[in-house]
Parts: C-alpha cells; sequence; structure tokens
C-alpha cells in the first residue's frame, strides 16, 4: 500500500492509500476522489479518468503507450506534458507520495 496525493477540480487535497498493482484511477474513484469518471471503466477510450502529474519520482511512472497518446489527444481539450490517463498506470512503490491534479475530460 502506497500513499498518493490528488487535487480535485475544487481545489481540496486528498490523501489515499492505493494498493501495488492497482490502477490509479481505480484507488482514486474508490476513495471517491471527485473529478474521476472512469465512464469507460479503465479500458483507454473516454479520459475521464484524466490527471496531471504534479510531482512523481524520476523513472517511477510507466512510458505513456500510443494508445493512451491518442486518447488523451482526441478526447480531452487540457492535454499538456503532464498530462497522464491514470487507468493505465499501475501503482508501484517507486511511486509513493506522488501528487496529482484532477482534470477529468
Ligand atoms: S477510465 Fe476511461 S480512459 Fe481511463
Amino acid at each position: 500500500m502506497i500513499k498518493l496525493t490528488f487535487i480535485e477540480p475544487s481545489g481540496s487535497t486528498r490523501e489515499i492509500d492505493a494498493s501495488i498493482g492497482q490502477s490509479l484511477m481505480q484507488a482514486a474513484t474508490a476513495a471517491g476522489v471527485n473529478g474521476i469518471a472512469a465512464e469507460c471503466g479503465g479500458a483507454c477510450m473516454c479520459a475521464t479518468c484524466h490527471c496531471l502529474v504534479l510531482d512523481a519520482p524520476d523513472g517511477s511512472l510507466p512510458e505513456m503507450t500510443d494508445t493512451e497518446r491518442d486518447v488523451l489527444e482526441f478526447t480531452s481539450d487540457h492535454v499538456e506534458e503532464r498530462s497522464r490517463l491514470t487507468c493505465q498506470i499501475p501503482a508501484s512503490a517507486g511511486m509513493a507520495g506522488s501528487v496529482f491534479r484532477v482534470i477529468g475530460s
């Protein structure tokens, strides 16, 4: 189990627990983080789990796949370099303490 922080669209900060291997989207929605609709259930199709990576240890996040990049670019108006789809990131010990800002779709 690791601790992660999500900043909700309202600006509220939530510290949550994530199990190793659980997607960050699953951990955040299970903890009731607001702003992550996860409409496709984690199938990398909707981009409603879009977050910005504000802080994470170097090399702790998996590389973005071409599919994740395409879905982000085609479905979100707010894509930037720090954008990720949280359903595509399994929690790992190395990302403990990371901070994400919820964008949603
Ligand atoms: S939950 Fe749909 S793309 Fe992540």
